[in-house]
C-alpha cells in the first residue's frame, strides 16, 4: 500500500472553544463534541496526510457509497485523566487492530498504525481540557470510515475518509437495565459481520430494540440465528452470565464482536481466582439456574457501557429479577478495572498507554 507516511499531521485550531458552554456534571452520552476533529481522506489509492481542524459538519455528494451501501465502520475507546493531570488510553491498539479487522471484512482499505496512533495521540492532547478528573469521567474517543466516491454502482468505494471525533462522558445508562431474551431477531449469522463493528450491525437493531423498549426492557440479548437457543451479545455490550461463582461468557465468532473491556475482564477474573467459563451460554440453562436460585449476576461489558449490572430479564413474556448482591463480580471487577484505567492500580498487563 502507498502511503504520504511519515508526514506531521496538519493541525488547524479552533478560534473559540465550546468547553464553557458545558455541563460536564449532566452529560448525557455521546451529545457534545469536542473542538476538534481528525480526518484523513484516503484517495488514488493511499491515505493522505492526517489533518486536525475545528469540529463541524462536512459535505458530501448525495451518491456518496456509504449513504447507499454502508460502506462504513466505527471504534469506540477512551481517555482518562488521572490526579496528577496525565493521561492515560485503555489498550488503543486493540481498538487500531480491530477496525482494521472490520475495514477489511467491509472491502475498506486498512489504517497504517503510523497514521492512526499519531493522529489519535494529537487529537486526545489537542482536547485534553475536555477530559474531566474523577472516577467515572472520560472523554470517548469515536474513530470511524466511511465510504465517500459518488457513485450507486453496488462496488466498493476508492474513496474514503477515516475521521476521528471526541465526546466527553459520564455514563453510557443511567437507571437500572433489563434486557429481554429475543426469541425471533438476531444481530449476526454466520459468515456476516456480526464480528465486525460496521455501522450497520448497529442501526439493524434499532427496530428490534425499539420493540423490546416499549415492553419495558432497555436492552435485547441476541441469540444465535440458526436455533434461537443461545445467547450471544447485548445491544452495545458483550454479555457475562454468574451462576454459582462461575462467570460464563459466549466465545467469539464472526457472530461475536472481541470485545476489548470483554477480553480484559475475562483476563482480570482469572487473575483474581474466579473461574471463568468461555463458552455457549444457552438459554435454557440460564432460565432453569434463575427459576432455581444459582443465577446470581448478569452484566454486559463495553468501552461506552463499561460493566453494567443487569437488573432483570425477560423471555416469552415472563419477567424475571436479579438477586442485588452484596458481593457482586460486576462491582468488583469494574472497579479493579477502573482503577487501572485511571492510574490508580498497579497495570500487570501493560493495558494503560
Ligand atoms: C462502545 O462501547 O464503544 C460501542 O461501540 C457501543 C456503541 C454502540 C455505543
Amino acid at each position: 500500500m502507498k502511503n504520504d507516511a511519515n508526514v506531521a499531521i496538519e493541525i488547524v485550531k479552533a478560534p473559540t472553544s465550546k468547553i464553557d458552554s458545558v455541563d460536564f456534571e449532566n452529560l448525557s452520552f455521546g451529545h457534545i463534541f469536542t473542538d476538534h476533529m481528525m480526518v484523513c481522506d484516503y484517495e488514488n489509492g493511499a491515505w493522505k496526510r492526517p489533518k486536525i481542524v475545528p469540529y463541524g459538519p462536512i459535505t458530501l455528494e448525495p451518491a456518496a457509497k456509504v449513504f447507499h451501501y454502508g460502506q462504513a465502520v466505527f471504534e469506540g475507546m477512551k481517555a482518562y485523566k488521572d490526579k496528577d493531570d496525565k493521561i492515560w488510553m485503555f489498550r488503543p491498539l486493540e481498538n487500531f487492530k480491530r477496525i482494521n479487522k472490520s475495514s477489511s471484512r467491509m472491502a475498506i482499505p486498512e489504517i497504517p498504525e503510523e497514521y492512526f496512533m499519531p493522529a489519535l495521540e494529537e487529537l486526545v492532547k489537542l482536547e485534553k481540557d475536555w477530559i474531566k478528573k474523577g472516577f467515572g469521567n472520560s472523554l470517548y474517543i469515536r474513530p470511524f470510515v466511511i465510504a465517500t466516491e459518488a457513485g450507486v454502482s453496488a462496488s466498493p468505494s476508492k474513496n474514503y475518509k477515516f475521521m476521528i471525533i471526541c465526546s466527553p462522558a459520564k455514563s453510557y445508562y443511567t437507571g437500572e437495565v433489563r434486557v429481554q431474551f429475543s426469541e425471533r431477531f438476531s444481530r449476526a449469522a454466520d459468515g456476516g459481520v456480526g464480528s465486525a463493528k460496521a455501522a450497520g450491525n448497529y442501526g439493524a437493531q434499532f427496530y428490534p430494540t425499539g420493540l423490546a423498549n416499549a415492553e419495558g426492557f432497555q436492552q435485547i440479548i441476541w441469540t444465535d440465528a440458526s436455533t434461537h437457543e443461545f445467547l450471544e451479545e447485548a445491544g452495545t455490550m458483550n454479555i457475562f452470565f454468574r451462576i454459582n461463582d462461575t462467570l460464563i461468557t459466549a466465545p467469539t465468532n464472526d457472530r461475536i464482536l472481541d470485545g476489548v473491556t470483554r477480553k480484559s475482564i475475562i483476563k482480570m477474573a482469572e487473575e483474581n481466582n474466579i473461574n471463568v467459563e468461555v463458552r455457549k451460554v444457552a438459554v435454557k440453562e440460564i432460565i432453569e439456574a434463575a427459576n432455581n436460585g444459582t443465577l446470581k449476576e448478569i452484566f454486559g461489558t463495553g468501552t461506552a457501557a463499561v460493566i453494567n449490572p443487569i437488573a432483570g430479564f425477560g423471555y416469552q413474556g415472563k419477567k424475571y429479577e436479579l438477586p442485588k448482591l452484596t458481593d457482586s463480580y460486576a462491582s468488583f471487577l469494574k472497579d479493579a478495572l477502573m482503577k487501572i484505567q485511571y492510574n490508580l492500580a498497579e497495570d500487570k498487563f501493560d493495558w494503560r498507554y
